[in-house]
C-alpha cells in the first residue's frame, strides 16, 4: 500500500511557483508514495476562543491531516519566515491541546523563493515548529530552491534539472516516510 501524503503549499497566489513545485512533486513520486494537495486558503483564522466549536474549515482541514500517513510542506519565505496562511494552517491542525493532528507524521519541507537564498528562513523557521510538533522532518536532501524564475519554460513548466531534482528529493522522502510512518 502506498503512503499517503497530504502537500501543504504556503501560498494561496494563482500563479504561485510553489504551486508548481509541489504539482511537479505530485507527477515524479515514485509509486510509494499517494501525493496530494491540502488546500488551506479557506481556513478560518485560529482563534483559541473557538476550538470548542470549531469552523467547518477547521474540522475537514483537520481530517485530511489525520488522514494521511506523511505531510510536505512546500512554501515560498516571506520576510524571512513562513508565510501567516501556513502558520495558520498549522496552529489549526495543531489543536486542542493534546489532539494535534501532526502528531508523529514524518514530514518534508521544500522552501521555494524567486531569491536566491531559496527560502532558507522559512524552511527553518518551520522545523521549529515541526519539533514542537513531534513531526520527524526529513534532514537530507535539504530543499531551498532559489531563483524560481529561471526555474520555468515559456510553457510555464519547470524545466528538467528542477524535475530532477524533486524526483531524487521524492525517492528519498518515500525512503523517510517507510521508515517513521506509523502505518
Ligand atoms: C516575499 N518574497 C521573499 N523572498 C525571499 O527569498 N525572502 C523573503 O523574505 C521574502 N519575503 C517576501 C514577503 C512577501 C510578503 C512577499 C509577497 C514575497 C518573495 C517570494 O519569494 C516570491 O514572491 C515568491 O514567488 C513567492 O512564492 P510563490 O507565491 O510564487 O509560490
Amino acid at each position: 500500500m502506498p503512503h499517503s501524503v497530504a502537500i501543504v503549499v504556503g501560498s494561496l497566489r494563482k500563479d504561485s511557483f510553489n504551486r508548481k513545485i509541489a504539482n511537479t512533486f505530485i507527477e515524479v513520486a515514485p509509486p510509494a508514495l499517494e501525493p496530494a494537495i491540502v488546500e488551506i486558503a479557506e481556513l478560518t483564522f485560529f482563534n483559541q476562543d473557538i476550538e470548542g466549536s470549531p469552523p467547518a474549515s477547521w474540522v475537514a482541514f483537520k481530517s485530511k491531516i489525520k488522514a494521511a500517513d506523511a505531510v510536505l510542506f512546500v512554501t515560498p519565505e516571506y520576510n524571512r519566515s513562513v508565510p501567516g496562511v501556513l502558520k495558520n494552517a498549522i496552529d489549526v491542525a495543531s489543536r486542542p491541546y493534546g489532539q494535534s493532528a501532526w502528531d508523529g507524521k514524518p514530514a518534508g519541507i521544500i522552501s521555494g523563493s524567486v531569491g536566491a537564498v531559496g527560502g532558507f528562513g522559512a524552511n527553518h523557521h518551520l522545523r521549529q515548529s515541526l519539533t514542537y510538533l513531534n513531526m520527524p522532518a526529513m534532514p537530507q536532501p535539504e530543499a531551498y530552491l532559489g531563483s524560481l524564475g529561471d526555474c520555468v519554460d515559456a510553457n510555464g513548466e519547470l524545466v528538467d534539472r528542477t524535475r530532477q531534482f524533486l524526483a531524487k528529493f521524492a525517492e528519498a522522502f518515500a525512503a523517510w516516510v517507510a521508515q517513521h510512518a506509523t502505518r
